[in-house]
């Protein structure tokens, strides 16, 4: 275990979500703001240390979590918003890039694919794509939804059983 951990792309990605969070109109919007602050702050957190069980990047696993719905972020609207946030995604990551990729390293095209995928399949709970990163993202969208207490049920509920299940050795595959 180190004694510290590197999350400077992650925590920089953080606050440019917090700055366009805050400077949103949600008047129109599915979700709260208050909802997106406290979904992307927890999403990010909760899946760092189930990243470290399965084996992936912590950091990757968290700027996937912490980008997942940037689509219903930017147009408010919760349908279709995977492919709406995959299409956008894009943007960001090279505002991210340009802006502060040269101190605290860029988010490479191997990466940038692989968020990309997880955003645009994120909603797929009910079916196993076999792409660690995204199957690892929708279990903790399940769980961050769990712990909020939303109702949750089917898919979902037997995602967020995934994790919290792990360290009694009772891991669901969907
Ligand atoms: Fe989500």
């Amino acid at each position: 275990m180190t004694t510290r951990l590197d999350f400077r792309r992650l925590n920089k990605i953080l606050s440019m979500l917090i700055t366009q969070i805050e400077q949103s109109d949600f008047s129109t919007a599915d979700v709260s703001k208050e909802w997106h602050y406290m979904h992307i702050m927890s999403c990010s957190q909760l899946i760092k240390p189930e990243a470290g069980e399965r084996g992936l990047s912590m950091e990757l696993a968290a700027i996937t979590a912490a980008l997942h719905d940037y689509g219903l972020l930017l147009t408010g609207k919760k349908e279709n918003h995977a492919k709406t946030g995959a299409a956008l995604i894009g943007g960001f990551i090279d505002s991210y890039n340009t802006i502060f990729g040269g101190k605290r390293g860029i988010i490479t095209s191997e990466e940038r694919a692989t968020i990309t995928y997880a955003v645009l399949h994120h909603s797929e709970k009910e079916i196993n794509s076999g792409e660690p990163y995204t199957e690892l993202l929708k279990d903790v969208d399940s769980l961050d939804r769990y712990l909020h207490g939303i109702l949750t049920e089917g898919a979902y509920l037997k995602r967020a059983a995934n994790i919290l299940h792990t360290s009694q050795g009772k891991r669901n595959t969907v």
